[in-house]
């Protein structure tokens, strides 16, 4: 009875990994149930071979002593160093990498019939860029969220700001590194329409676990439909909104302005472009999930919630801007 609770909470770490959207043991792509083959055939060998070894070990403690000429000896132990040393490895090797080879391959940004999507990932300290070169009418810029088009292919080119970050979306496929200086390509397809969790797979300092990102792959009309309304003239439309947000647009211009874009009244700086804040389902990194009132308490809170984030704090500013500001930031709803 007092094993119990330890053994409920052994096996629910143990089952942990099993489910959850950032689940690599239920993959919604190729590359990811490719992924998920190999760890279960690595597990399953492991398996075995650690079975076959601890009988092997047991085995001494029963075997009987006999006696032999060391010649015979000399044979045993070659037969051994043979089979268990270069046999078995070179076996076992070989039938693991005839899995790996083309999980890998299909990983690789290899130039397609129809070449396609392309969607940009740019790690930074604590959170992410991404953009949309292909879309139809310009680029497309935001961050902390990433629209993707379901069933199809899409390379993913990523790149660090600062230091290295790595893109992993586990129910997708495996990770890419995202380096300074350097654009890393991946490829990844979504079975079906759903959203996935994403991870920065590579400590980029304190906030490293706080660095997420919500992943929804849409149908292909959705998708040029999300692009559309993300074009410069349609984000400088929505943030020339009505006259009673002017007080909120002000602070923003003296406080905000530059660091983060908003399409039509700024273009930014270092931090997050925030053109289309209203719309995401998160807040700062996936921190909080975006809720009515989420942006003010973030502009408030936001060194208790992630604490060493870029943003200075805004002890400075007064409750009623914030509040303003953040109202406001929440109506920019393409
Ligand atoms: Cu970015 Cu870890």
């Amino acid at each position: 009875k007092s094993l119990g609770t330890p053994l409920a909470m052994l096996a629910s770490l143990l089952l942990a990994g099993c489910a959850g959207d950032k689940s690599i043991l239920d993959p919604a792509g190729q590359a990811a149930r490719d992924v998920a083959m190999i760890w279960w055939v690595m597990l399953s060998f492991g398996t075995v071979v650690l079975v076959l070894v601890t009988a092997f070990w047991l085995y001494t403690f029963k075997r009987k002593e006999v006696t032999r000429t060391p010649a015979e000896e000399r044979k045993i132990a070659r037969r051994w160093i043979i089979g268990g040393g270069i046999v078995l490895p070179v076996a076992s090797i070989t039938a693991l990498l005839a899995f790996g080879v083309p999980t890998g391959q299909r990983l690789l940004a290899l130039p397609l019939g129809e070449p396609p999507e392309v969607i940009e990932v740019i790690g930074h300290q604590w959170w992410w860029e991404v953009r949309y070169p292909g879309a139809e009418g310009g680029e497309v810029v935001t961050s902390n969220q990433l629209i993707m088009p379901a069933g199809e292919p899409v390379d993913f080119h990523v790149t660090g700001a600062d230091v290295i970050h790595a893109f992993w979306v586990p129910r997708l496929g495996g990770k890419i590194d995202m380096i300074p200086g350097r654009v890393n390509k991946i490829r990844l397809e979504a079975d079906e329409p759903a959203v996935f969790g994403a991870q920065c797979a590579e400590f980029c300092g304190a906030q490293h676990a706080q660095m997420q990102l919500y992943v929804e792959a849409v149908a292909r009309d959705e998708y040029e439909a999300w692009l559309a309304n993300r074009q410069i003239d349609e984000l400088s439309a929505l943030a020339e909104n009505d006259q009673q947000h002017e007080p909120a647009r002000e602070a923003f211009m003296t406080h905000c302005a530059s660091c983060h874009r908003i399409a039509g009244l700024s273009s930014g700086g270092e931090g997050p472009d925030l053109s289309d804040l209203g719309s995401r389902t998160s807040l700062g990194a996936g921190i909080m999930a975006m809720e009515e009132g989420a942006v003010t308490r973030w502009l408030q809170r936001h060194q208790d919630l992630k604490p060493g984030n870029k943003m200075p704090p805004h002890d400075d500013i007064e409750t009623a801007t914030l509040e303003s500001l953040g109202a406001w930031l929440e109506t920019l709803t393409p």
